[in-house]
């Protein structure tokens, strides 16, 4: 997910958790902000930070609502940080206030075919245990509460907020991959499922200039 030509560039990961992805990010020499909500997971990406000598900013904020200056950023991201646990209709907004014109933003997250398969327990099935019209919140009896939008009404939503669809990239379990894949949780997805359907998937879009 690190573009060529990131060098340089003003970068915000959005849910950065214990920013191994801001990590990258600053060693392919970007000058980077991460961005997440909980102090403690901030924590732990101050001390690897420090611990691996990397110079970059870490801020405790809601991906929605982002201390930052408008059109300051050329490149977001979010690795299962905002593109999961924070409602796309106040982030996406947001990402796209803070990137400049022609800026890039790419986000990894379940896709909604697993996000209808996914038991509360147990193994993803092969059978649709929710509906697609009306995906959009999902509260998990553990307490978590995640979002997940059908394809059109994300496409909606991105061009609503000024982006451009580059390419949605649907990821499948590489042949021969032996074992069981943990997932969250009890919650667990077998190479057989990830090969046939995506688990997850890549956005990339760009703000129209
Ligand atoms: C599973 S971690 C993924 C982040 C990172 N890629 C990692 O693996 O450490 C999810 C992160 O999103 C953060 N998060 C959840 N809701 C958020 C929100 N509304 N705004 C900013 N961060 C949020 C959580 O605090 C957590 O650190």
């Amino acid at each position: 997910m690190i573009p060529a030509g990131i060098a340089g560039q003003r970068v915000i990961e959005l849910g950065c958790g214990t920013g191994y992805v801001s990590a990258w990010l600053a060693r392919a020499g970007a000058r980077v902000v991460g961005v997440d909500v909980s102090a403690r997971q901030l924590e732990t990406a101050r001390a690897l930070r420090d611990e691996f000598g990397l110079g970059f900013a870490l801020v405790q904020a809601d991906a929605g609502r982002v201390p930052c200056r408008d059109g300051v950023f050329d490149f977001a991201i979010s690795e299962y940080g905002a593109s999961l646990w924070c409602d796309p209709h106040q982030w996406i907004p947001e990402a796209a206030r803070l990137l400049t014109p022609g800026g890039r933003l790419v986000f990894l997250r379940p896709s909604p075919l697993f996000a209808m398969c996914l038991p509360e327990h147990g193994q993803v099935r092969t059978e649709l245990l929710r509906p697609l019209f009306g995906l959009r919140r999902l509260e998990w009896e553990r307490g978590a509460t995640e979002f997940n939008l059908p394809h059109g009404e994300l496409i909606g939503l991105l061009r609503e907020n000024g982006f451009e669809v580059e390419k949605l990239l649907e990821l499948a379990a590489p042949e021969g991959d032996p074992g069981t894949r943990w997932f969250s949780d009890d919650s667990t997805v077998e190479p057989g499922w990830a090969r046939q359907w995506p688990t997850e998937e890549i956005w990339k879009v760009r703000r129209a200039v």
